[in-house]
């Protein structure tokens, strides 16, 4: 299972990628404008850092001009992968980037018909939102779950990001449903790595070895 990064601050990549731990990195217009930063000095910041794929993403409406800035993003860096909407006018992009060679990310994926739809049109990946599902009482992680099976079912090269990750339990359920990816943000990627018994038992470890050390020669 691949982990990307769903941020665009430079000092979590930074420290994600010391860890071995960043397989790529997801943006979108509300990270970047997160940032503080224009979208093509932070993202060539990150090519710079991470070799992995890339997410940028665009707010053109129709293909003409999703196809426009897709061939832009792709001049930033070599491993640039463009994030296309979920719309008719996304997938025809998708088409005719695949075409080009440029790699698609689509993106706002909500339904298992979507994502199908996404992988038929020749998309790198897809993007289901698991976490805004769940917000509106849907069920995300079985959004996934229906995904899966579907690509599976019919060898889809299309990977699977699971996005909208809002806990370790999303990349937990991701991991044992098979998803390729999860795109973690850099609060949740904390918190994986820690356990109350964890610390307990490294504090425990420690006082005994202090108690021993003097005790036996
Ligand atoms: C994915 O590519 C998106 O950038 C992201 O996961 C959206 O997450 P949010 O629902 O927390 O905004």
């Amino acid at each position: 299972m691949k982990f990307f990064l769903d941020t665009a601050e430079i000092e979590d990549i930074k420290k994600a990628v010391a860890l071995g731990i960043c397989d790529g990195i997801t943006t979108n217009p509300t990270l970047i404008m997160k940032s503080g930063r224009n979208q093509k000095d932070v993202i060539q910041e990150i090519a710079k850092i991470v070799s992995g794929p890339i997410s940028a993403e665009g707010i053109g409406d129709t293909t003409e001009e999703m196809v426009k800035e897709a061939e832009e993003f792709s001049t930033w860096a070599k491993n640039i992968v463009v994030k296309v909407p979920m719309t008719k006018e996304g997938l025809n992009a998708v088409r005719i980037l695949s075409k080009k060679g440029i790699k698609t990310n689509v993106t706002l994926v909500f339904s298992p018909s979507q994502a199908l739809l996404a992988a038929k049109a020749g998309a790198t990946y897809v993007s289901p939102f698991v976490g805004r599902l769940d917000d509106i009482k849907e069920d995300g992680m079985l959004v996934i779950s229906e995904i899966m099976q579907i690509f599976r079912n019919y060898g889809f090269a299309t990977e699977v990001i699971v996005a909208s990750v809002r806990s370790t339990k999303h990349v937990v359920e991701s991991a044992k449903l098979g998803a390729h990816i999860a795109t973690i943000p850099p609060k949740v990627l904390e918190i994986m790595w820690h356990h109350s018994l964890t610390d307990k038992g490294i504090q425990t470890f420690k006082e005994h070895y202090e108690k021993h050390k003097n005790t036996v020669k």
